[in-house]
């Protein structure tokens, strides 16, 4: 019985190939749709790179990297690409919550004092140098260095800050800290950056992809297919945004299972459900239901009934799980799905469902289980690699979780169908950005490399691949290599500004 609750539980975690199909071929459909500028949950958002480095860069530049795992500022001296190459020095700053998400002006001032102390170290204090700011949230770019916040995403809330030029926002905070002078000349996403640090190694780099806290691409598109850009020569590196996809109710509601719903709705307002009477949420309708039918059936009754919009956008909807519905704000839903951010928290959602049926833990519940982000995307990574059954109970036991041999097996199982599910969906989008590039250059075959950077895909041990197998199914006409980027999207935000200074060179 056991097991056959838990293969039940875990059913709607394991996809097929017409599922997957299907989500490509959405995909491909919201992009187009993005770059006409008809509505659409992916945004595609111009950024105004139209060029690769091809070698010939050279100057020094500073450089922020904020909205990773870690805030930096880097100094970045881009030598002859077969001499010196590109030499770093970088320092990471602690960015505290109170930061993150207090005002606009705390959270800018505290990025000037960190460039100031980094200056000070270095001795770089009154050089102006170029800067770069990689900043990984949608921003609807008028220019190299203009950059409208759209909304935060993961973690940041900071107020006064969504619909306001982040640059601006960056050059006030400058000027507010009189006698410091720096010269922003480009505001960058993270995918971008990635992109541009693996262009400089190979040119054939022509996507960049972040599987971390959240989850994005971009890609060089041709202009004449980007409505928001006039002209038609030439290409664009399109920001993706497509941790939203889904957003709008169309795309994936089938995947989403009652363990996603629950994660969205701790995530984003947390009790402000429409009916507080009904708080305990998702997981406990999910638990009912399956109770009564079990979760195929449970999770096919779930879906978008209802959708209303906050004043920026946010798209809100009701689900329908069969049991009372539950008012939740469904935002980045792919993103949910996929990134570090989230499946700790559908592994736990999961984890509580099986203590609850006793099919884990026998069926004692662990206070331990109760916290929020208490499974981090770490714990994943080690769970599942090549462990004996003691070491993940070990692992287990620092979060106060006491496992048996078994209980260790199942939370294995349970990370490996979350954490499988999140890289098959993440292939499938990715496969969709490399058959597009492919039909618009009108070839049968087409050989793209994929920067990649992000602390999921780099320290799971299962993830790389199973995207590449996803993608090697889903794109058979492309020859895809994924190409890892080494220093972070800082030192590609610096080639950003690097490539603006040779074009501006040549020009003048
Ligand atoms: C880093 C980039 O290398 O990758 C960041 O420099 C980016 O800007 C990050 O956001 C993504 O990874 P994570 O896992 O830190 O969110
Ligand atoms: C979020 C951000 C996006 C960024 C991604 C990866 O989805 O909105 O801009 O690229 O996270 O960091």
């Amino acid at each position: 019985l056991q097991r056959r609750q838990l293969e039940e539980t875990l059913a709607p975690f394991r996809l097929h190939s017409q599922q997957l199909k299907a989500v490509q071929a959405q995909m491909r459909e919201s992009m187009v749709r993005g770059l006409r500028g008809e509505s659409s949950s992916i945004r595609m958002l111009p950024t105004y790179v139209c060029a690769m480095p091809d070698g010939t860069e050279r100057g020094d530049f500073l450089a922020l990297d904020l909205g990773g795992t870690n805030f930096r500022v880097l100094w970045v001296k881009v030598g002859s690409r077969s001499e010196e190459g590109i030499k770093i020095i970088n320092r990471v700053f602690s960015l505290p919550e109170s930061v993150t998400q207090g005002t606009g002006q705390q959270l800018f001032d505290h990025i000037v004092d960190c460039i100031v102390d980094f200056q000070k170290e270095n001795n770089l204090s009154g050089q102006t140098l170029p800067l770069s700011f990689t900043f990984s949230f949608p921003c609807k770019q008028l220019g190299l260095d203009q950059g409208i916040l759209l909304n935060w995403t993961k973690g940041f809330k900071a107020s006064d800050c969504e619909g306001q030029d982040v640059v601006s926002l960056l050059r006030a905070a400058i000027r507010r800290r009189q006698g410091v002078e720096l010269n922003v000349v480009a505001i960058v996403n993270d995918t971008v950056g990635t992109m541009m640090s693996c262009g400089y190694e190979d040119p054939h780099c022509e996507v960049g992809l972040i599987v971390g806290t959240g989850t994005n691409a971009c890609y060089m598109e041709e202009l004449g297919n980007v409505c928001a850009v006039p002209g038609d020569r030439g290409r664009m590196c399109i920001n993706m945004e497509w941790g939203a996809f889904g957003d709008d109710g169309l795309a994936l509601q089938e995947f989403y299972t009652p363990f996603d719903l629950s994660v969205d709705q701790a995530s984003i307002n947390p009790g402000k459900q429409r009916c507080r009477a009904r708080e305990g949420g998702a997981r406990r309708a999910g638990r009912e239901d399956s109770d009564r039918r079990g979760w195929a059936r449970g999770t096919s009754g779930c879906g978008w009934v209802g959708r209303g919009a906050d004043g920026e956008g946010r798209a809100e909807a009701v689900a329908n799980l069969g049991c009372p519905s539950y008012s939740l704000s469904a935002r980045a839903r792919y993103e949910k799905l996929i990134s570090g951010m989230y499946l700790g928290e559908i592994v736990r959602q999961v984890l509580l469902h099986l203590t609850h049926l006793r099919v884990l833990f026998g069926g004692q519940e662990f206070p331990s289980l109760q916290t929020k982000d208490i499974i981090k995307t770490k714990f994943l990574s080690e769970i599942e690699s090549d462990l004996e059954r003691w070491q993940v109970r070990a692992i287990l036991e620092k979060l106060d979780l006491q496992a048996d041999c078994e209980d260790a097996l199942l939370v294995r199982e349970v990370c490996q169908a979350v954490s499988r599910r999140a890289a098959q969906l993440c292939g499938a989008g990715v496969a969709a950005v490399v058959e597009k590039i492919r039909e618009n250059r009108g070839l049968d075959r087409l050989s793209v490399t994929v920067g990649v950077d992000g602390t999921l895909y780099k320290l799971h041990p299962h993830f790389s691949e199973q995207v590449k197998d996803a993608v090697r199914e889903l794109a058979p006409q492309c020859c895809v290599r994924f190409l890892l980027s080494e220093d972070g999207s800082g030192k590609g935000a610096a080639l950003v500004s690097a490539v603006a200074c040779r074009l501006a060179g040549a020009a003048g």
